[in-house]
């Protein structure tokens, strides 16, 4: 709801002392969410987890949501129909944009494969706070890497609605990042991502000086 809109349940937007401003002045760097999207086993967690830690050791406030984790939780009580896809992402959304007002560079990596729920999701969002990073591995790569098993156990039938197999996954059709990973190593797909967000000025250019000085001691 608008914090300006009339409501039928009475309630009055709370304004804060400490406010966004306050937190970015304090930690030297904006707040923003990285939305990661793409099949499962594109690289979505790979990536968000090398560029975290990355953004980490620079001493930027940093969080990374994770599929799997936030539905082990928070979203427990969903499944994977469309209508519990759009609410998990919908609170996703909602809790990344808390993450975002307390000052920390918040990181996404759902597959979020309806556009509508991205767009959705972008929409609670101003507009250079919300960065969609489009993971673009073509479907065969992700089912022949199948980290967690899962594309095997799709093809058998053993799983409803797996995304790519027996649910639609919807290309982003302007995302604001698009990442190859059949063809670019996790490192070149984080050097990509902190290229453009150093650009936008949303990061100080040190933090990719930084990076280039700790190539050597990052994971691949
Ligand atoms: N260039 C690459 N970039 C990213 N991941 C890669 C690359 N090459 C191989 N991989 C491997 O592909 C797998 C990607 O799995 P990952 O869990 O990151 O996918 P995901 O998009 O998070 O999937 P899910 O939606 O199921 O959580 C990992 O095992 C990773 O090591
Ligand atoms: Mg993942």
């Amino acid at each position: 709801m608008n914090r300006n809109q009339v409501n039928p349940h009475n309630l009055t937007w709370q304004n804060t002392s400490v406010g966004k401003r306050d937190r970015h002045n304090r930690n030297g760097h904006e707040s923003f969410v990285l939305w990661f999207t793409g099949l499962s086993g594109a690289g979505k967690s790979t990536v968000a987890n090398l560029l975290e830690q990355v953004l980490f050791v620079q001493g930027i406030h940093t969080y990374l949501l994770d599929g799997d984790n936030v539905r082990m939780g928070l979203n427990s009580d969903l499944g994977f129909s469309a209508v519990e896809r759009r609410e998990n992402i919908r609170r996703v959304a909602e809790v990344a944009k808390l993450f975002v007002d307390a000052g920390v560079v918040t990181l996404t990596a759902f597959i979020s494969p309806y556009r509508s729920d991205r767009r959705m999701a972008r929409s609670l969002y101003a507009d250079r706070e919300f960065i969609e990073v489009y993971i673009d591995c073509p479907i065969e790569v992700c089912a022949s890497r199948d980290p967690k098993g899962l594309y095997r156990k799709a093809q058998a039938g053993q799983i409803k609605d797996f995304t790519g197999v027996a649910a639609p996954y919807e290309a982003p059709e302007q995302a604001d990042i698009v990442l190859h990973t059949d063809r670019q190593t996790p490192w070149e797909s984080v050097q990509q991502i902190l290229q453009y967000l150093v650009a936008r000025e949303l990061l100080p250019a040190e933090t990719l000086l930084e990076n280039s000085r700790e190539t050597k001691e990052c994971p691949r």
